[in-house]
C-alpha cells in the first residue's frame, strides 16, 4: 500500500482509487435524480447559475477543507475535531454530520431501492407501449405500495452494508474505478437522443436561458444545500475519506477534480432529462418522479432502448451504492474507532437503524398518513415526511459547511493548513492566499446570508 499515514488505518491505495472513491461518493442520486428535479421546481437556468455559484465559491474550499481536516488528523469526522482541537466544542461539527448522515442516508435508500425496482421493470421490458400518463402512474403505483419500496430498499442497504464490511480499498475503491466512467458514457448516449428529439429546444432553454424573476429565496437556499449534498460535504464524508488520503497526495488537485467531474455528470443529467420533459409534456416541477418518469419516455423512443434502461438503471443504482457507502462509512469509523466496536457490529447495528427510519419514511410516501406538529409553523401531514427530510439535510449540510470552512479558516493553525495543502511544501500553491479568503469570510457569509435571506426573504 502506497500509503504513508502514521497510523496503520486502512486507506486507498492509489492516486486514482481516491479520486474514484470521492467523486463516487459526490456522483449518485445527487446528480441524477435531485438535481434535475429541483431545478424543475425552481425554475430552470437561472437556479443552476447560482447553483454553479455555490459549487465554486462555497463548495471547492469546503472540500478542500473536509480532505485537509481528515488528512492532517487521520481520524473520524468527530474525532478529528478533537485530536486537532482537543477540548472545545468544536467536535460538534463532526456531531452535526454524524446526525445528518441518519436523515440522508434513511432517504437516499429509498430512492436508490427505487432504482433497483426500476432495473427489474426495465429487464421485464415493462415501459414499452406506455404513454407518459401511464409511465406516472407506473411510479405513482410504486410509491404508493406499503411493501415494495421497502423491499428494495432493504436489499440496496444491505448491499452498501456489504461493501462496507469489505473495508475501504477492497469494498469501496474496486467498484468506483470501473463504473463510473461506464456511468458517463451511458449518460452521454442519453444526451444525444434527447437533444435530438422533437421539441428538445424548449428544455435546452429551460436550462440554459436564465430567467432571474424565477429564482426565489427557497430556490437560493435548495441549490446552496444541493451544492453541499452534490459534492458530499457538510457532514464529514470528505473528512473520512480524506484521513484514508496518502500524505503524498495533492489534495487541492483532487478537491478540483472531482468538484468538475461531479459538475459535469450533474449538468449531462439534466441535458438528458429536460429536452425529454418538454418533448412528452412531464411537468418540470413534478418533484421526486420527474426522472423515473421522464427516462422512460426517452428509452422507449430510441434504438436499443431495452438495453439502455437496463444499463441507466443499474449503473444509477451503483453510483448510487457508492455513495451511500461514504454516507455509512461516516457513522461505522465512529463507532470502530470511538467506541472500539467491531466493523461488523457497527455496520449491522448502523444499516438496521437506519433502514427501519428509512422504511417509516417510505410509508409515508402513501400508506400512512398522520399529522405532526412543528412544521413551518403548521401542521404537516406524514404525507410530506420524505420531503421534508430531504428539506433537513438542505439545512444541516450547509450549517456543517459554515463551521468546518470557520474552523480551517480561523482554528487551525496556518502553518498546519498550508503544510497540509503543500504536502509540506513540496507543491507550490499559489492559490493559498484566495483560499484562506473564501474559507475565512466569504463561504461563511454566503452560507449564512443565504439562510438570512431565506427567512427573511430579502432577494
Ligand atoms: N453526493 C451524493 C449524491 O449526490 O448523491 C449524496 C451524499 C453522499 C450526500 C455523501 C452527502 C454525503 F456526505
Amino acid at each position: 500500500m502506497e500509503n504513508n499515514n502514521l497510523q496503520p488505518r486502512d486507506g486507498f491505495s492509489s492516486k486514482l482509487g481516491i479520486i474514484a472513491a470521492a467523486a463516487g461518493s459526490a456522483i449518485g442520486l445527487g446528480n441524477i435524480w435531485k438535481f434535475p428535479y429541483i431545478t424543475g421546481r425552481y425554475g430552470g437556468a437561472a437556479f443552476i447559475l447560482f447553483y454553479l455559484f455555490c459549487i465554486a465559491i462555497i463548495g471547492l474550499p469546503v472540500m478542500l477543507s473536509e480532505f485537509l481536516i481528515g488528512r492532517r488528523a487521520q481520524k473520524n469526522a468527530i474525532d478529528s475535531f478533537k485530536t486537532l482541537k482537543p477540548n472545545s466544542p468544536w467536535y460538534l461539527t463532526g456531531w452535526l454530520g454524524f446526525v445528518a448522515a441518519v436523515v440522508i442516508l434513511s432517504f437516499y435508500g429509498v430512492v436508490a431501492g427505487w432504482t433497483l425496482h426500476y432495473v427489474f421493470l426495465s429487464i421485464a421490458n415493462k415501459f414499452v407501449g406506455n404513454t407518459p400518463d401511464q409511465l406516472g402512474a407506473m411510479f405513482g403505483g410504486l410509491v404508493g405500495n406499503p411493501w415494495l419500496p421497502i423491499f428494495w430498499q432493504v436489499i440496496f442497504m444491505g448491499l452498501t452494508a456489504g461493501v462496507i464490511l469489505g473495508g475501504v480499498k477492497d469494498g469501496i475503491e474496486r467498484y468506483t474505478k470501473i463504473l463510473m466512467p461506464l456511468l458517463l458514457v451511458v449518460i452521454l448516449i442519453l444526451d444525444v437522443r434527447a437533444v435530438t428529439l422533437p421539441g428538445a429546444s424548449a428544455g435546452l432553454n429551460f436550462l440554459f436561458k436564465p430567467d432571474f424573476s424565477k429564482l426565489t429565496a427557497e430556490g437560493m437556499m435548495s441549490a446552496l444545500g444541493h451544492a453541499f449534498f452534490s459534492l458530499s460535504l457538510g457532514m464529514g464524508t470528505m473528512i473520512t475519506y480524506g484521513s484514508y488520503i496518502g500524505k503524498k497526495e495533492n489534495l487541492g488537485e483532487t478537491a478540483l477534480q472531482v468538484t468538475i467531474a461531479d459538475t459535469a455528470i450533474a449538468l449531462l443529467a439534466g441535458i438528458a432529462i429536460f429536452p425529454a420533459v418538454f418533448a412528452f409534456g412531464v411537468e418540470p416541477g413534478a418533484g421526486p418522479s420527474l426522472v423515473f418518469i421522464t427516462l422512460p419516455n426517452v428509452f422507449n423512443q430510441m434504438p436499443g432502448g431495452y438495453i439502455f434502461a437496463i444499463m441507466f438503471f443499474l449503473l444509477l443504482a451503483v453510483a448510487a451504492l457508492t455513495s451511500s457507502v461514504s454516507i455509512l462509512e461516516v457513522i461505522v469509523a465512529y463507532f470502530t474507532e470511538n467506541l472500539g466496536w467491531s466493523r461488523h457490529k457497527a455496520t449491522w447495528l448502523a444499516t438496521i437503524a437506519i433502514t427501519a427510519v428509512g422504511a417509516f419514511e417510505s410509508l409515508t410516501n402513501g400508506t400512512i398518513n398522520f399529522k405532526l406538529p412543528l412544521y413551518k409553523g403548521g401542521i404537516m401531514h406524514m404525507f410530506g415526511f420524505f420531503d421534508w427530510m430531504i428539506e433537513m439535510s438542505d439545512l444541516l449540510l450547509p450549517i456543517g459547511g459554515l463551521f468546518i470552512s470557520l474552523f480551517v479558516g480561523y482554528v487551525m493553525l496556518d502553518k498546519d493548513v498550508k503544510d497540509e495543502v503543500s504536502d509540506s511544501g513540496a507543491l507550490s500553491v499559489p492559490w493559498y492566499g484566495l483560499f484562506k479568503i473564501l474559507t475565512r469570510y466569504v463561504a461563511p457569509v454566503l452560507i449564512v446570508v443565504t439562510f438570512i435571506n431565506m427567512v427573511f426573504g430579502i432577494f
